[in-house]
């Protein structure tokens, strides 16, 4: 193990948040390297659900570390929120670290996420409006003096960036959009409330990182959201504003790639996507409806239903490469079971040419039509199955197929919510 990434193979909620888990069983470290509070990982230990949007899901194992690295973008209200759940439940958070360096979610970047999207019409992404984008762009514009989370240490500090950053985004809010400016001590009081939770554990991930693999620590880096909402590898433009595949694990953490020893990509038996933009393998129907309602396929998040199709083999050959898989686990088996028959999809047609990988000009997507496989379902409940030989013999020709079409080895079939609901391969 010693450094594995668990990374989404779809468009995120692949259920990245209970493999983390059962892997943290064994780990000392679990970092998160992008993203910020669009996630929603949840995690079902002993029959009670969490829900975590920043924190790292280790947490949820007092002897784990759990960091949030410098490629995360930090909100400080759903920070503490979480934090505070989390002490409410009995949970220590005392491995808790964040990195100074990472960039806070401002209330005025939630402000202009929000007018951003409305803006947009017809192009809407259908973000989770969390201020997402605004941040990254932020960061990515090398604004002077943006809000780090070092900063938050000093209210002084903080009163002088939020002064600086309103003066440019209040002219933005009000003459661009027609909305009304924000305070700057409404900002600094809104956010300054939140520090004394969570401000004893900003810190130098990075040292802590390499510390811990200077002492063959095992340590998992967890991504956020999916390979196909990667800036630049996914669906471009209805994507997230930073890189969830695993070439970012060492960006966001500061280690060098020859430190990955494992790459373990999570997908559904399934697929799934929120918010806009294309799904060659969408049910847009009766199949897909019961899929949504037995994978509870609603956002952790923003609570919108998702929408829902069959297991789409182009996507997942070209996610394995794209991450450079070692391992496949596969989540959400149980959905599948009341199904005859299951469809996999394993080309693409378009233009008269077969893909078998994602197009590079994934405009194309719009228009391809999927080449179907249909494979006999198992309908039987197989949440009590412990090994791939208690698996029904079609459920196993079905992972079967799935690892066959990734094109790396099966490690793990999640067949139910519950730690215990697994089979380690
Ligand atoms: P943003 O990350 O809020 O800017 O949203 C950009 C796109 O990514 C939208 O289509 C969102 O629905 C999607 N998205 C962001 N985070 C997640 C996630 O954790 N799961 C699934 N979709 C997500």
């Amino acid at each position: 193990m010693p450094c594995t990434v668990v990374v989404g193979a779809q468009w995120g909620d692949e259920g990245k948040g209970k493999i983390t888990d059962l892997l943290a069983e064994q780990a000392d470290v679990v970092v998160r390297y992008q993203g910020g509070s669009n996630a929603g990982h949840t995690v079902v230990v002993g029959g009670e659900t969490f829900k975590l949007h920043l924190i790292p899901s280790g947490i949820l194992h007092d002897h784990v570390l759990s960091l949030m690295g410098d490629g995360t973008v930090i909100d400080p209200q759903c920070l503490a929120e979480e934090y505070t759940g989390l002490r409410e439940r009995g949970v220590s958070c005392q491995g808790l670290r964040i990195s100074g360096n990472a960039h806070v979610i401002m209330p005025y970047h939630i402000v202009l996420d929000r007018l951003q999207e409305e803006s947009r019409g017809k192009s809407v992404i259908g973000t989770t409006l969390r201020g997402i984008g605004p941040t990254y762009t932020d960061k990515a514009a090398r604004m002077p003096q943006p809000v780090r989370m070092w900063d938050l240490l000093d209210k002084d500090v903080l009163r002088e960036r939020v002064t600086g950053q309103l003066a440019e985004k209040n002219k933005i809010i009000a003459a661009l959009y027609g909305a009304d400016p924000l305070d700057v001590d409404a900002v600094v009081d809104e956010v300054w409330q939140y520090v004394p939770v969570f401000g004893g554990h900003i810190g130098d991930t990075r040292a802590v990182v390499f510390d811990q693999m200077a002492r063959g620590a095992n340590i998992i880096f967890e991504g956020a959201q999916g390979t196909y909402l990667d800036l630049d590898y996914g669906t471009y433009p209805f994507v997230t504003s930073s890189h969830p595949v695993a070439g970012a694990a060492c960006l966001g953490t500061g280690v060098g790639p020859t430190a990955i020893d494992d790459v373990i990509i999570v997908n559904k038996a399934y697929m799934t996507r929120v918010g806009a933009g294309a799904f060659p393998t969408e049910q847009d129907n009766d199949t897909g409806q019961l899929i949504r309602e037995r994978g509870k396929e609603y956002g952790t998040t923003t609570g919108r239903p998702r929408r829902c199709g069959w297991l789409d083999g182009v996507a997942l050959r070209t996610s394995a490469k794209i991450n450079g898989a070692t391992g496949l686990a596969v989540t959400l088996l149980d959905v599948l079971n009341p199904f005859e028959q299951v469809a996999v999809c394993t080309e693409y047609r378009v233009n008269g040419e077969t893909l078998t990988m994602m197009p590079g000009n994934l405009d194309l997507l719009a228009d391809v039509e999927p080449v179907w496989e249909e494979l006999p379902g198992w309908q039987t409940e197989i949440s009590g199955c412990r090994s791939l030989s208690e698996l029904p013999a079609k459920a196993q020709a079905y992972v079967a197929r799935m690892s066959e079409l990734a094109g790396v080895p099966l490690k793990m079939v999640s067949v139910g919510p519950g730690r215990e609901e697994t089979i380690m391969v």
